[in-house]
């Protein structure tokens, strides 16, 4: 397996492009809100790690302005053509696997994407090289197992359709060498990488019209391979989704855990 193949959700089906619209509609606020508070401003130098769509770097290009730079990577960078500009600068790179696309960084941010880089240890360390002494680094990832469930209110057989389905989506994430529980450690590491003033907190939305969304794009994206690893059925799967298109469910998402801190 090469480190690239650890993620699950490939950037160029269809589906990928709603998922992003959807995870730029559930975090974004969020997300902002966290970089404003580390401090992201004019002539400021980011790293955007495992960036994704778009909404992350052109927000970022506005606040950095044309004297700074946004150095954006993935491992598929094949949804960030429309960004491909300066202050942009747009990078094939595996952040479980390559140097980094610089040095010197004023902030460092990933969002969702650690928790599926099967060397996660070695992609913290490369981002923490990458800061200029006093930069930030902000780090945004998942826990799943910290609340499993895409239906916490299970009261009927929907919602225990959804959640079985759900857990079929995260064995297949662990089978690839997603940490499910990453985000909680998140504070710690960043301690333990040397980093100062390290605080965390964590979000997550109950229910949501993206929450749907996300919920039938991811389904749509993995249905071959739940089928494929008998975790579900191609009827389970269609009954999911006719019932994730009538609405009336509440679909949740995991805590998204933000955790920050500054190089010494
Ligand atoms: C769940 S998406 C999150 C995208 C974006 N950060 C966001 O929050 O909307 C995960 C992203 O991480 C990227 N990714 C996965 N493994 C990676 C790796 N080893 N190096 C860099 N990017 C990676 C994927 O291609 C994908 O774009």
């Amino acid at each position: 397996m090469t480190p690239s193949d650890g993620y699950l959700l490939n950037n160029r089906q269809d589906e990928a492009g709603e998922r992003f619209g959807a995870f730029a509609s559930l975090f974004d606020p969020v997300t902002f809100r966290h970089l404003e508070g580390v401090g992201v401003g004019p002539g400021r130098r980011c790293w955007e790690v495992g960036a994704g769509g778009t909404s992350v770097v052109s927000w970022l290009a506005r606040q950095v302005g044309p004297a700074g730079q946004v150095v954006a990577t993935d491992i598929d960078t094949s949804r960030l053509a429309a960004v491909a500009r300066p202050p942009v600068e747009v990078r094939v790179h595996d952040v479980g696997a390559d140097e980094p696309p610089g040095d010197g960084f004023d902030l460092v941010h990933a969002r969702l994407v650690l928790v599926h880089v099967p060397d996660r240890e070695r992609a913290l360390r490369s981002m923490v090289s990458a800061l200029r002494p006093g930069g930030m680094l902000l780090i945004e990832d998942a826990d799943p197992a910290l609340q499993p469930l895409i239906c916490p209110d299970e009261h009927g057989p929907e919602q225990r359709l959804a959640n079985r389905l759900r857990q079929g989506f995260r064995k297949l994430l662990a089978d690839r060498g997603a940490d499910l529980s990453y985000g909680r450690k998140l504070p710690r590491l960043l301690r333990e990488a040397g980093l100062h003033d390290v605080a965390a907190d964590a979000y997550f939305p109950v229910t949501s019209p993206a929450c749907t969304a996300l919920e039938s794009a991811t389904v749509r994206q993995i249905r071959g391979r739940l089928v494929a690893a008998g975790l579900a059925t191609d009827e389970d799967i269609d009954r999911h989704l006719a019932n994730v298109e009538a609405g009336g469910m509440d679909l949740a998402t995991a805590p998204m855990i933000s955790a920050w801190g500054r190089k010494g």
